[in-house]
This record gives C-alpha cells, sequence and structure tokens, in this order.
C-alpha cells in the first residue's frame, strides 16, 4: 500500500475536482465573455498565473521562467503573481510590463519581509501580498532556501496591510476561520490553496470554497483558488463554487519549458477559450453570472 500517495493532498484535490459535473443549457445561451474586473483593472479572463519562485532558464533561453511566464501574462492580459525571490528578479518580472501581484514569504528576518513589499510598491507591483501557508517543516519552523519562516499574527498581517496603497492578497487560506480573518485585517483577496499540498490530507480548494464564499459575501475582498488547475473546466468549476479567478500552476509548466512565453501564452488561452466554451454550453454570457445551480456531484 502506497500511503504517501494516500494521504497526498494532490491526488485528493483532483479526485473532488474530477467528482464535479456540468449540465449544459443551451436554448438562448450565447457566445460567452470571459473578461473580468480584477482591483479595478479590465482583464481577458479570470484566468491567473502562479506565485512561482526558483525557475531556470529553460534550454539555455535568454529570460528565466519567472520572466517568461509574466511576458506571456502580460501578452494574455491576465493578472500575473510571482513568489519568493530577491528585488532584482522582481524588477526584471515587473519590466516584462505585466501586471503583477508580489506574494512575499512570511520571513522570520521582519525587516525583510517590509524591504521586499515596499520595494515591489516602489517599483509599480499591481499588487503584495503573502503566503501564510509556508511557515512550518517537520522540525518546527521552515527554512527554504536558507531562509527561516515565521508564523504570522493578525496584527502583523494588518501592518502590511497599513504599510501599501497597494491591494494585499493572503495566500494559502483554507478554512472559513482564517478567510474571515483575512477580511478583518482588511485584505483585498485570498488564494484559497493547499500551496500543491504542503499539508497532508488538506480540503480541495473547491471543497471549501462554498463555504468560504458565504462567510465573505458581504465582504469586499476578492476570492482566488489554485492547486490542481490545467483546464477550462477547472476554471469554471472554481467559478462556479464561488471564486472570482483561478490560477493554474504547475500545469503550465510543460509549455513553458518547451515554448517559453509564446508556449504559456498559447496554453493559458487555450483555458480562457475552453472556460468560454463551458460558459456558452451552460448559459452564463459573463463570468459573474456564473452559479453552482449547473453543477452536479457524483
Ligand atoms: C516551482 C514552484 C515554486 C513555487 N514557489 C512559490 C512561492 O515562492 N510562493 C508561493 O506562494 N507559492 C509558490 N508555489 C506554489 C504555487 O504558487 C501554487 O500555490 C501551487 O503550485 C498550486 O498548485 P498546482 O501546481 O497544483 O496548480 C510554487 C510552486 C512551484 C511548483
Amino acid at each position: 500500500m502506497d500511503y504517501t500517495r494516500l494521504s497526498d493532498s494532490n491526488v485528493i484535490t483532483e479526485k473532488y475536482m474530477d467528482s464535479i459535473l456540468i449540465e449544459e443549457r443551451l436554448i438562448d445561451s450565447v457566445v460567452a465573455d470571459t473578461s473580468i474586473e480584477f482591483f479595478g483593472e479590465k482583464f481577458a479572463s479570470p484566468v491567473m498565473t502562479p506565485a512561482f519562485s526558483h525557475l531556470k532558464n529553460y534550454e539555455g533561453r535568454e529570460h528565466n521562467g519567472l520572466e517568461e511566464y509574466s511576458q506571456a501574462a502580460k501578452e494574455s492580459n491576465i493578472l500575473n503573481f510571482c513568489g519568493m525571490m530577491e528585488n532584482d528578479q522582481f524588477k526584471r518580472i515587473v519590466d516584462t510590463g505585466a501586471k503583477t501581484v508580489r506574494i512575499v514569504k512570511p520571513y522570520a528576518d521582519h525587516g525583510k519581509v517590509l524591504d521586499q513589499m515596499q520595494f515591489a510598491e516602489s517599483v509599480g507591483a499591481f499588487g503584495i501580498g503573502m503566503d501564510i501557508d509556508h511557515i512550518f517543516g517537520e522540525k518546527g519552523l521552515d527554512v527554504c532556501v536558507g531562509e527561516e519562516m515565521a508564523v504570522q499574527t493578525f496584527d502583523m498581517l494588518r501592518s502590511y496591510v497599513e504599510l501599501t496603497k497597494l491591494p494585499f492578497t493572503v495566500k494559502g487560506v483554507l478554512s472559513v476561520s482564517d478567510a474571515v480573518k483575512c477580511a478583518d485585517l482588511g485584505a483585498k483577496a485570498i488564494i484559497v490553496s493547499h500551496h500543491h499540498g504542503r499539508m497532508p490530507y488538506a480540503v480541495p480548494p473547491m471543497m471549501i470554497l462554498p463555504k468560504i464564499k458565504e462567510a465573505l459575501k458581504d465582504r469586499d475582498i476578492k476570492i482566488i483558488v489554485d492547486c490542481g488547475i490545467a483546464t477550462g473546466a477547472d476554471v469554471f468549476k472554481a467559478l462556479a463554487l464561488g471564486a472570482d479567478a483561478a490560477a493554474v500552476g504547475r500545469a503550465m509548466l510543460p509549455a513553458l519549458e518547451k515554448g517559453g512565453a509564446t508556449g504559456v501564452k498559447d496554453y493559458l488561452d487555450k483555458v480562457a477559450g475552453e472556460l468560454r466554451y463551458i460558459m456558452s454550453f451552460t448559459g452564463f454570457g459573463t463570468v459573474s453570472d456564473i452559479d453552482d445551480s449547473v453543477l452536479h456531484f457524483l
């Protein structure tokens, strides 16, 4: 028996997503419009890039993978995210012209957190945030690429919100309790995520999403989902369950490695096209029309 596989949150998440089915509503349907407004800007679709870090220069190309997928986000006119990195790397990402949210790590070095957030704002980040789910390792607090992480309190997170004029995103929310705290501390978005399975047996983001949506229904805060999102059908299910947007993660890596910015753009445009196709099949003309009345659970 493979116990690792049994506890793998990625496998559990994939199984859950595959258990959600979609009905058709064709009479009076239209070719759907996937565009959205997010933090006051118009984007071509609710498909987003993931907060990745540490990608190499694939096949000896000039720009590393982070810069290449950011370029793709710009060309596809979708919101871009990036993760752990030093300031010079972040500047190169902003220089692609992509509207980018910088997700800063929960470093134990508080000065580094503040420096990276302030730098992001000074060079034109679209937003900033923090992945609060990368804190613990099996020996206590995690050390990631030589950097120690720290628990983030409500007051610390609120102080980051107050530090900047930019909208603040908390990444790694997987409970109603944390989601409500994020709204209370002034975050403008959360990413419902288990960070590709950091904790065993993590509840699938899409399973907890409706409860989070209900708890935040009267709050001014956007909900993004990631983990296991690979197709337009996955994005559609996320939107139907209450998300405003969904980020494609590791699923885009083969396209990135092989085709660089063009490969990622083609892949993400295909995901957005699949979303439009399913929206049209289900009678939802715009993204904000989508609801869970077309979903069925095996
Ligand atoms: C190579 C790689 C680097 C990542 N780096 C970060 C990071 O620095 N910060 C962060 O919040 N998430 C990071 N993530 C997690 C992703 O943002 C995302 O939550 C996760 O990959 C989603 O799951 P999926 O790959 O199954 O779609 C990383 C993931 C990968 C594969």
